[in-house]
């Protein structure tokens, strides 16, 4: 019992680490909450400072899902906590203690802690975004897209963790509204290379 609310209380606090703020101001880039489409993500980053600030981001942004998961189940923590624990990590990202709870969209850390208990899928889910970024060059449509089809593939590859990934796609399309609206209307930036 205890052990479960430790998990998932530092899952959290570890997800609240906003890697695109420390990256940003680490590499003198303007903040990524106020610049840019104002997430701190890893595309918000490549669009402020190019490919080194944001692969970082990204790799930060998908430990934060991945080191608690994975410690969780070497600890013995059975799959529905690992999902919940999964769950606390995207919502440290979203709505982060230590930055004024104003976080990003979840997409680098949901994909981080899908790996350890169910690398599949991951695998799978970076073949979709990346199917759908290489056809689109739009990231937030890419997640959108990987993010519809994340149940049904949970569904098919890893049942046990259905309900999880529902509930993380739910939160992640939650976050995109303001991109599904750009979409909608024409205005979703394309990602250009830097
Ligand atoms: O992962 C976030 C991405 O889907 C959209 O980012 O900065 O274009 O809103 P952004």
């Amino acid at each position: 019992g205890a052990l479960i609310v430790l998990a998932i209380i530092s899952a959290y606090l570890f997800g609240s680490i906003s890697s695109a703020v420390l990256i940003c101001r680490l590499f003198g880039l303007p903040d990524p909450r106020t610049s840019g489409s104002n997430n701190p993500g890893a595309t918000n980053v490549y669009r402020l400072g190019g490919k080194i600030p944001a692969a970082l981001t990204l790799w930060f942004d998908v430990l934060k899902g991945m080191v608690p998961v994975w410690g969780s189940y070497f600890l013995g923590i059975e799959p529905f906590y690992l999902g919940i624990i999964a769950v606390a990590a995207c919502l440290g990202h979203i709505f982060p203690l230590y930055f004024h709870f104003r976080g990003g969209k979840a997409v680098a850390t949901a994909l981080g802690a899908m790996f350890p208990v169910a690398w599949e899928m991951a695998l799978l889910l970076i073949a979709t975004w990346l199917l759908v970024f290489r056809v689109s060059r739009v990231s937030s449509l890419a997640a959108i897209v990987t993010v519809s089809l994340a149940p049904f593939y949970a569904y098919w590859i890893k049942p046990q963790y259905t309900v999880p990934v529902i509930m993380i796609s739910v939160l992640i399309m939650w976050r995109h509204q303001s991109n599904i609206v750009r979409l909608r209307t024409g205005q979703e930036k394309r990602t250009r290379r830097q």
